[in-house]
């Protein structure tokens, strides 16, 4: 891995220090939440890969089968000479489908919080690859970071996304996630984004209320994660997985539910809940292209290709930033 001096750590204390106090506010709202992104720890990493192989579980399997057929169409799409910056790191297989069909990429800079994840990834990458430049980036990137600089000089930066994660964040969140992506990519860049499209209320549904109950599991594991990393006495059993379709909102709406009067103690902090409470754990908004192209173009990004599978039930888009 070259150039290690752009590789931001993030401080583990630091990290712990905010949990404490994002679960702290969160559970101190009248409409309490917890939020989506303390679900990946290595438990719950491994619960979303298994979400990821179920049969009601359809987003990843059919991105996945986008990029098989696209993959090629979308590499000429993003055009030679780009820095391919990617939002997280957690989907080798997607990735290694673009890089294969890039067009004299300059650099592959995958950008996650998990430090080991994210090295990981990049060493394997950086051996299969090796004309292409892997710079990893430690950093949040909901968050502003600094691009590495690469051995050769890009033509432009192209953003890459997928697995429909923008779906997790609120409507606000998505647009200064966007207007984030235009600056750090500025004029010629580009976005090529996986977002998960409106469809049967009862297949969405069915996708986060598996039969096997690994989303449940993997909802519930938040609270032992509380309890394993801040001292929290939840008892996990005392709490059940609601995931509901918000059709008005076009939105999955993940809750955990109080399955009687209780109380819960964190740290100085002490929680009751009522019976039939919930806590929101996740969003999860359902696109149509229409709606998500005009919230792209009031940042400044233009729509330019779109990829479907035959049922319509996801896209992979590509943006481009015109002056
Ligand atoms: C990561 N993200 C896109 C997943 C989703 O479908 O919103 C997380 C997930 N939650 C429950 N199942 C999967």
């Amino acid at each position: 891995m070259s150039n290690s001096s752009t590789i931001f750590v993030a401080n583990k204390t630091q990290d712990d220090c905010r949990f404490l106090s994002d679960v702290v506010a969160g559970l101190r709202q009248k409409r309490r939440t917890l939020p989506c992104r303390y679900f990946y720890d290595h438990r719950g990493s491994q619960l979303f890969d298994q979400i990821c192989q179920l049969d009601e579980y359809y987003p990843t399997r059919t991105e996945l089968a986008i990029m098989q057929l696209c993959a090629p169409e979308m590499g000429e799409q993003i055009g030679p000479g780009a820095m391919l910056i990617e939002f997280g790191s957690g989907s080798s297989t997607k990735t290694r489908l673009l890089l294969d069909h890039l067009i004299d990429p300059i650099a592959y800079v995958p950008v996650d919080v998990s430090r080991e994840h994210l090295y990981d990834t990049a060493a394997g990458l950086a051996e299969m690859y090796p004309q292409i430049d892997v710079l990893p980036v430690c950093a949040d990137f909901t968050r502003d970071f600094d691009l590495p600089a690469a051995g050769r000089r890009e033509t432009h930066d192209a953003v890459y996304f997928p697995g429909s994660t923008i779906g997790n964040f609120e409507p606000p969140e998505v647009t200064r996630l966007l207007q984030q992506i235009v600056s750090l990519c500025g004029t010629g860049g580009g976005l090529l984004i996986g977002i998960d499209l409106q469809k049967n209320v009862d297949i969405v549904t069915a996708a986060y209320n598996d039969s096997q109950a690994v989303t449940a599991q993997f909802n519930l594991n938040i609270l032992h994660r509380m309890n394993r990393e801040l001292g929290a006495n939840f008892n996990v059993e005392n709490f059940g997985h609601v995931a509901i379709y918000n059709q008005a909102l076009g939105r999955i709406e993940m809750y955990l539910e109080s399955l009687c009067h209780q109380s819960v103690n964190l740290g100085e902090h002490d929680f009751s809940f009522a019976a039939g409470e919930r806590i929101c754990t996740e969003y999860s908004h359902k696109y149509t292209i229409d709606g998500f192209a005009a919230i792209a173009e009031r940042v400044g990004l233009t729509l330019r290709r779109q990829w479907l599978d035959d049922n319509k039930y996801f896209a992979v888009l590509h943006f481009a930033l015109l002056d």
